[in-house]
């Protein structure tokens, strides 16, 4: 057996400073940037269970639904131009997450930003003006991008911005402000699926402006992080900047680290070919299979098609649209305790523990429907026990992946990859996590038709393999400075074999005289 991992309470050094009000208020408003993609994560499921949308933009999905009350019901919202509508936002944030690298790198932080939520807001506009399905997904491709940007640079920001005893916490603002916006998302489809006239859903489409022009004026008040300012030759206000954000007189040792980090980062002409170089390979390959394994939880089965999974097992409409409000709470509230989490107890043990709650829960959805529905999916007068036993083991399995894939997935990418690459590996895992996000939104509903509850399990089994991942391949990350961290790989029992003594002198210490401490 492999010695796994490196211990949790590792030798670290830490920096002077505490984390202070200054560096709080600002990570609250960047991890706004979370509240655009969750808006339109909850949204778009919604409004594709409102009988007057589908009836104006899709009307055979309409009639299918309408007409064929008595047929297989695991295949009734089977449409390739449905899910296009859904998934087509993922492509578009896949390609603008390559552009934001670059922009990201050479203007700041900030600039990302602002870009992100000035294009998301006219996608809004577009959707909730829409007169066809042209439109809706022209609106729906200025919104990928606007999400492409944000997605890449908020994180970073965060991970920058905030201490390292801190920075799970302060990083997992941005899963919050995402789960907060599936909720806002879930909430306002219900009501205006309520709206006579059948045009809620133009409300639930354009109200994704609200969270566009928060992170947009956010953007424009936000300072940009030192790291940054730094990579492009600001080093007075970069050092000024350090002491407004850490509350102390005295940053120069960490001053010093991210100069030396940023001047290794200068001689790099090219980041993209730099990623593939031998000692990042643990950064790469972490880059890729996190997000790919984040979304092969199939949690956005349950984020997009909530109301119409709940509806195919035979929930009435308003049920299945407060079905979708109640994982929305859970998904909130299970954040929170990651956050709480995260810094005490590791990144490793919230993994791993999500990982078995999720792993039963699919496991028991699929037996539910499995017995209920069979392989022909016909069911009649399903009992309410079954309905709650149903989503009682859905919000379960909401809580496990909030509390550790969800936040995670966007942490620990962040937090691990050096200043030189960090741009071009942040937009592989924006990139990675899009292109899955969009292969299941599109084949979702097709695969419910042909694999019908065998689908849980499907999912099931990429749970069992991610853990077994991370268990062998995963180090702990907790409280290491972020211009610090190629330890954690030098000291792993198989990462090691990628990163030299040369790459990294000093047992991985690649800064100045580090000053130790134990952090607990
Ligand atoms: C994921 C999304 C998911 C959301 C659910 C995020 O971390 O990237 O794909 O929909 O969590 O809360």
């Amino acid at each position: 057996m492999p010695a796994v991992g490196i211990a949790s309470g590792g030798r670290s050094k830490e920096y002077a400073g505490e984390l202070t009000r200054y560096v709080m208020v600002t990570c609250i408003i960047a991890a706004m940037g979370g509240l655009i993609f969750g808006y339109d994560i909850g949204i778009s499921g919604g409004v594709t269970s409102m009988d007057s949308f589908l009836n104006k933009f899709f009307p055979s999905v309409y009639r299918k639904k309408e007409l064929d009350k008595s047929t297989n019901q695991y295949c009734q919202y089977d449409s390739q131009t449905l899910t296009m509508f859904t998934s087509s936002l993922y492509l578009a944030a896949l390609m603008a997450s390559i552009v934001a690298a670059t922009v990201t790198r050479k203007f700041g932080r900030k600039l990302s930003m602002f870009f992100g939520g000035v294009l998301f807001c006219s996608g809004a506009i577009i959707n909730g003006a829409a007169s066809a399905v042209w439109m809706l997904i022209l609106g729906r491709i200025f919104l990928g991008f606007g999400i492409g940007f944000s997605n890449q640079s908020v994180p970073l920001y965060l991970s920058e911005m905030a201490p390292s005893k801190f920075r799970g916490a302060l990083n997992i603002g941005f899963q919050l402000s995402i789960t907060l916006g599936i909720l806002a998302a879930n909430l306002l489809n219900y009501f205006f699926a309520k709206i006579k006239g059948g045009w809620g859903w133009r409300l639930s489409l354009g109200g994704a402006m609200v969270p566009a022009l928060i992170i947009t004026v956010g953007s424009l008040i936000l300072p940009d992080t030192p790291n940054s300012m730094i990579e492009r030759g600001q080093h007075e206000e970069a050092e000024t900047q350090l002491r407004r954000i850490r509350g102390v007189d005295d940053v120069s040792e960490e001053f010093n680290d991210l100069v030396i980090a940023s001047d290794e980062s200068k001689k790099i002409e090219d980041p993209w070919r730099n990623l593939l170089q031998r000692k990042y390979r643990p950064q790469l390959c972490m880059a890729i299979l996190i997000p790919f394994f984040q979304q092969l939880t199939g949690i956005n089965v349950i984020m997009f098609y909530a109301p119409v999974l709940f509806n195919t097992i035979g929930f009435g409409s308003d049920a299945s649209l407060i079905s979708a409000v109640i994982t929305g709470l859970v998904n909130v509230a299970a954040t929170i305790v990651s956050m709480y989490g995260v810094d005490k107890w590791g990144r490793r043990k919230l993994f791993l523990e999500g990982g078995t709650q999720m792993l039963i829960c699919q496991i028991v959805v699929a037996a539910c429907i499995g017995a209920k529905f069979g392989l022909d999916g016909n069911a009649d007068n399903l009992p309410k026990w079954y309905a709650i036993v149903v989503v009682v083991f859905i919000c379960t399995y909401v809580a496990g992946f909030a509390w550790s894939w969800g936040p995670l997935g966007w942490l620990v990418p962040s937090e691990i990859f050096p200043l030189e690459i960090r741009s071009a590996a942040q937009s592989v895992n924006v990139s990675v996590n899009m292109i899955f996000t969009f292969i299941v939104a599109q084949v979702f509903l097709t695969m419910l038709c042909h694999l019908k509850f065998g689908l849980f399990i499907f999912f099931a089994f990429f749970v069992c393999v991610m853990s077994v991942f991370v268990y062998l391949f995963l180090p702990e990350t907790k409280g290491i400075p972020i211009e610090e961290m190629s330890r954690v790989w030098k000291q792993h029992w198989y990462w090691k074999r990628f990163v030299t003594d040369e790459d990294y002198p000093n047992d991985g210490y690649e800064m100045s005289k580090p000053t130790i401490v134990n952090i607990v």
